[in-house]
């Protein structure tokens, strides 16, 4: 039968970690059990659960009735709390103001809303590699081009500012930060920062995207929002539900702007037309977000206490198993662990699928986050309890035995 043709702009999205629960989901059906490192998700792994105050909130609201479209950018009360939580941030807010966000679904749906705002043909965005496969996966959908550059593997996987800068040209609009990193952990210095701005002010058509999703997952209390530093360049921060307040499944995020000369009127009123012409983020999930943020939260640096833990445990123990090594995140939950065996440095893929078929642990190819400056490596979560951790990286190490080249 023929078959109707798939466009180019759908074949080409890759999303490795999904890929990988295909097979790990074929051998579940055959009764294997496994120990699954692949998903940033904290729902996941039990002991964290989404705070019940903000569970109880969404309830309510749905009780209430408050089920109906909501207003296209967010309901008022969200924009404020998160206009407050930028201004308010712990080593420097932004003179952020509510109608300066926009609430989404998630920062993933922000993203397509950006990149279809900014991007003609022939435009590029800059991403860090390696990096969350969106960042690759959707500007090419839009007839854009994504240009990674490099994470210094050698150096705790800081941006690499000269390669950065021989990147850069008028063709950029948009510059890509992820900051805590995924998949690295890594966490931006306000120096670096400060240089990053610096360069992308000598270019007026560029705006640089901060991705602040794991903002309060910062082991050492250094994160700086980079809307903070700018005087000149516009930055657009993403930030939401997802990860510091555990609630991934809700699907609310937000984009928030920062421009300081006013040149990104234009591009916003077609942001806000693409917003307006999707009707509305999901209204009463808004309600448990808010009750995130107007909250006491407390309870978050219990959560970060644990997740600091289990970091260290695995720190110590991927640096003790021959042929591997890491550098030690600062934030997020994510490691990008190094596969020193030339054969498995040269063939991570084949590392991670093996590693599922014979010891039922499941990782993702660090190709699957940068063809260029991820191969080699794998990236694990960290989030399960520390038994678990044990285990998985007992047949890490076995595995690494039994196949050495
Ligand atoms: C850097 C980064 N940005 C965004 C997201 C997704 O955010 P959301 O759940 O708000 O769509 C993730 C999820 O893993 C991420 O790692």
């Amino acid at each position: 039968m023929k078959q109707i043709p798939v466009t180019k702009r759908a074949s080409q999205i890759e999303y490795a970690i999904r890929d990988v629960v295909v097979p790990a989901a074929a051998l579940e059906a055959q009764g294997h059990s496994i120990i699954k490192l692949n998903i940033g998700d904290p729902l996941a792994y039990p002991g964290l659960p989404t705070p019940n105050h903000m569970v109880e909130a969404y309830q309510k609201a749905i009780y209430d009735q408050k089920n109906g479209y909501s207003p296209a950018y967010g309901i008022e009360e969200l924009r404020v709390a998160i206009s407050e939580n930028e201004h308010n941030k712990s080593n420097g807010g932004w003179n952020c103001e509510p109608n300066d966000v926009y609430i989404c679904h998630g920062v993933t749906e922000a993203l397509q809303i950006i990149f279809a705002s900014y991007l003609d043909k022939g435009d590029e965005v800059l991403s860090p590699g390696p990096h969350y496969p969106p960042y690759m996966a959707y500007p090419q959908v839009f007839g854009g081009k994504t240009i990674e550059y490099k994470l210094d593997s050698e150096n705790g996987w800081a941006i690499d500012i000269d390669d950065l800068r021989s990147k850069m040209n008028d063709r950029v609009k948009l510059l890509v930060l992820i900051n805590p990193n995924n998949p690295t952990g890594n966490v931006i210095t306000k120096t670096e920062l400060d240089q990053i701005i610096d360069l992308v002010s000598q270019y007026e058509n560029c705006t640089i995207i901060s991705d602040e999703i794991y903002d309060r997952l910062n082991f050492n209390e250094n994160h700086i929002s980079t809307a903070s530093r700018s005087k000149k360049v516009p930055i657009i921060t993403l930030n939401g539900v997802s990860k510091v307040y555990y609630a991934p499944g809700w699907r609310i995020g937000y984009m928030a702007f920062h421009d300081p000369t006013h040149n990104s009127k234009e591009v916003r009123d077609g942001i806000e037309r693409m917003l307006r012409s999707r009707i509305c983020a999901s209204t009463p999930a808004q309600y448990g977000y808010l009750a995130g943020l107007n909250g006491n939260d407390d309870w978050m640096s219990g959560y970060l206490e644990m997740i600091k833990e289990r970091n260290e445990f695995c720190v110590k123990r991927i640096n003790n198993i021959e042929g591997l090594s890491v550098e030690r995140p600062q934030g997020a939950f994510y490691m990008f662990v190094k596969l020193v065996d030339p054969y498995w440095n040269a063939n991570d893929k084949e590392f991670v699928l093996k590693l599922l078929n014979q010891k039922y642990v499941l990782a993702v190819h660090g190709s699957g986050f940068s063809k260029n400056y991820g191969k080699g490596h794998f990236r694990i979560v960290f989030l399960p309890k520390k038994e678990i951790l044990n285990e998985a990286m007992n047949r890490i190490e076995e595995f690494l035995i039994e196949s050495r080249h």
